[in-house]
């Protein structure tokens, strides 16, 4: 991937709308010297994402967009990265659908984490439903994002075994824990490409 080269970090912008823990390891991985990208704002559209917190404790630039106007909310964000000079996004527990053209504008430049294992389960309630269907393993998934939903190409997967007592609540624990480890190592594997 051509904007992945190259002696510089690369510029990123994560964004956001609850706890915001991936933000937190995708920041402590930037700042590790083998990574290749800075992180250089964050966004959200909830102006009470926890993790909105993490902008002050890390000296990261934060700005939260109002989505109830999601064409202008997306404008202003495309302008805010243009002007940070942002060239890859990672978007970490955001709520938000980004609209076909806001996605084409970063084509191949966008990724997303997902709490199963794509292509099983997009959408949300993924581990009610993998329990649900007794499944043998869940996990996470790393993807390129593009314009249909949890649909983009894998990067990388983490299988996590379900236990025969684990609840939707215990199985996300475990999951996302894996998932602070997974969303790096697709960071450094694009990287590599
Ligand atoms: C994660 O499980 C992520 O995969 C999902 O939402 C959760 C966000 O958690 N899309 P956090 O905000 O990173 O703590």
């Amino acid at each position: 991937m051509a904007l992945l080269t190259g002696s510089k970090k690369i510029k990123t912008a994560v964004f956001i709308s609850g706890t915001g823990s991936n933000l937190q390891s995708l920041i402590k991985f930037s700042r590790q010297k083998k990574s290749p990208i800075s992180i250089e704002m964050i966004i959200s559209n909830n102006p009470k994402s926890k993790g909105l917190a993490f902008g002050k404790m890390y000296k990261i630039r934060k700005k939260v967009f109002d989505f109830k106007k999601q064409a202008l909310a997306e404008k202003e964000i495309l302008l805010n990265l243009k002007k940070n000079k942002i060239n890859l996004i990672c978007l970490a527990g955001f709520m938000k659908i980004l609209s076909k053209n806001f996605i084409l504008r970063f084509k191949g430049q966008i990724l997303n984490i997902h709490p199963s294992l794509l292509p099983k389960y997009k959408g949300l309630n993924t581990h009610q439903k993998a329990i649900i269907n007794k499944d043998e393993y869940s996990g996470c998934t790393v993807h390129f994002v593009d314009s249909k939903l949890d649909s983009g190409k894998i990067i990388i997967q983490k299988k996590v075994k379900i236990k025969n007592n684990d609840t939707p609540n215990s199985l996300a624990k475990k999951i996302l824990t894996q998932e602070h480890k997974l969303y790096p190592k697709a960071i450094l594997k694009i990287s590599n490409l």
